[in-house]
């Protein structure tokens, strides 16, 4: 997965949230119920294919149209590239 604006890849292991790849590789995404409800995870796939693994993430049907998933309920089913909408200070390397 690449991440955008970031400019970031890593792998996403299968089975494996988007959230939680990005966490293993070293990044913070903002979340917050990582159960699909809040939105605060929302980014768009740009290029390639995610699903979510709930029946009803909270994103309406136009937004899942448009490519929008909620990244704590969502898994790749191909090379992605997704725009995460964080800013530097919400989103950052950790310290190691
Ligand atoms: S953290 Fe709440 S929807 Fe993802």
């Amino acid at each position: 997965m690449r991440l955008e604006p970031a400019g970031v890849a890593f792998d996403v292991p299968p089975g494996m949230d988007l959230v939680s790849a990005a966490r293993a590789a070293g990044w913070r995404w903002p979340k917050s119920c990582r159960n699909g409800t809040c939105r605060t995870c929302r980014a768009r796939v740009v290029e390639g294919h995610a699903v979510h693994r709930i029946d009803w993430p909270g994103l309406s049907r136009e937004e899942l149209a448009e490519g929008w998933v909620l990244a704590c309920v969502a898994e790749p089913r191909s090379d992605l590239v997704v725009d995460a909408l964080c800013q530097p200070d919400t989103m950052s390397l950790k310290p190691r």
